[in-house]
């Protein structure tokens, strides 16, 4: 159902209530922002709403701070960059709820903006308290969801929020609708997904939703040893799940049965140990050396995905190659992000979290059609699960 968004409402004199995600990768003690893609993805609302002439109240929560305050965790950086991002002052008050928050955003006139403190220096966001959501709302008129990448969790300022005011999506929100919505309704076809990243378990609802839409799947990541221990290799001393054995070997039934091909590497770098700095070597997969593990795929493995991918029509990609931490590890995943960029024809999507971060640290988000900023909220939603923070949002028909 598709959701009504700030193009739907009138915004101009009201004060919106801004729903973002800006969990960054963050360096806490040196107050340093890795990455601040997550903040440039909102300029759009944020810029829409101001000269729209909305005050804007935003919230987000940053890390795991398991309900108290945690200074390193505090949003005042994020404050300092967005500020610098948007070319407009961006206030900023310690502390999402009471006095000092209704202070300032009672003061906050048509055009400006405040940043509050970290949601989740209060345990009643995460366990959806409606006492919580509601002193959220009363800072506002209207609601604005924009942080898809925390749309799957149910927590108050996501799902309880729209309880008490009207709510609607960003633009941010609509684009990761639209986008990872063509993955499982519209693609245009063929479809390919690569699923990479470190466990089979992580991934099991989105491998099983996508085996049924896809026209290949290709597998790779430290997941890809379970998958090569299915079909019969010996993977050496690298991590097998051996609780998903027979999920693994099912799934390449049911690819057969169906005639999608579900491809697993035919190379690998493998390495003494797991660190940055070891002896490494590139084998077949049948050659894996006793006690050696699996850390990166080899250039076979990329050449077998590019036959795939240059006819392809729709590729969603989620989850490394192989440890791309580690630069001696990190080829496959690069190789990858290229081909990707190479294609003129296909829509290309990539998923969140540590795929992106790969995406930008090479510069190359700019040649994919969507780099989603949904970790876990896109593989959520690509396993077919209505998110909580999605449902919550007026219907467009409503
Ligand atoms: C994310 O980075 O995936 C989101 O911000 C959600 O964070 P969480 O996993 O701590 O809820």
């Amino acid at each position: 159902m598709a959701k009504r968004t700030v193009r739907d409402i009138t915004v101009e004199g009201g004060k919106v209530l801004l729903r973002v995600d800006y969990n960054v990768p963050f360096t806490p003690g040196a107050a340093h922002i890795a990455d601040d893609s997550r903040l440039q993805a909102t300029l759009p609302t944020l810029r829409y709403l101001l000269e729209n002439r909305a005050a804007v109240v935003l919230c987000s929560h940053l890390g795991r701070p398991g309900g108290k305050v945690v200074e390193e965790l505090r949003l005042k950086p994020i404050a300092e960059r967005l500020e610098s991002l948007l070319g407009r002052p961006v206030g900023y008050v310690q502390d999402c709820i009471g006095p000092h928050a209704r202070q300032a955003a009672d003061r906050l006139q048509p055009g400006q903006v405040l940043l509050l403190e970290n949601l989740r220096f209060h345990p009643e966001e995460e366990r959806n308290d409606s006492a919580f959501a509601r002193a959220l709302a009363s800072l506002a008129d209207l609601y604005v969801n924009d942080a898809f990448a925390a749309a799957h969790r149910a927590h108050a300022s996501i799902e309880g929020v729209p309880h008490h005011l009207p709510a609607v999506a960003g633009f941010l929100m609509e684009r990761e609708l639209a986008m990872l919505g063509q993955v499982l309704h519209t693609p245009k076809r063929p479809l390919v997904a690569i699923l990479g990243g470190a466990k089979v378990g992580d991934k099991i609802g989105v491998l099983e939703n996508l085996l049924g839409r896809v026209d290949a799947l290709l597998i790779g990541g430290g997941m890809a040893a379970t998958f090569l221990k299915a079909q019969g290799c010996r993977v050496g001393a690298s991590p097998v799940e051996e609780d998903r054995l027979g999920f693994a070997r099912a799934l390449f039934r049911k690819a057969q049965a169906r005639g999608i091909p579900l491809v697993a590497p035919v190379d690998v770098v493998v390495a003494s140990a797991f660190a940055a700095d070891v002896p490494h070597r590139m084998v077949p997969v049948d050659q894996v050396p006793e006690g050696w593990l699996i850390l990166d795929v080899g250039p076979g493995t990329i050449e077998t995905f590019k036959s795939r991918l240059q006819r392809a029509g729709t590729v969603f990609w989620n989850g490394p190659l192989g440890v791309f931490e580690f630069p001696a590890f990190a080829e496959g995943t690069k190789a990858l992000a290229r081909l990707l960029a190479s294609l003129k024809e296909a829509t290309t999507i990539v998923g969140g979290g540590s795929t992106a971060e790969a995406v930008h640290e090479l510069g190359l988000e700019g040649a994919m059609s969507h780099v989603s900023t949904g970790g876990g909220a896109s593989l959520e939603f690509l396993d077919g699960r209505v998110l909580p923070g999605v449902a919550a949002l007026l219907d467009k028909e409503s």
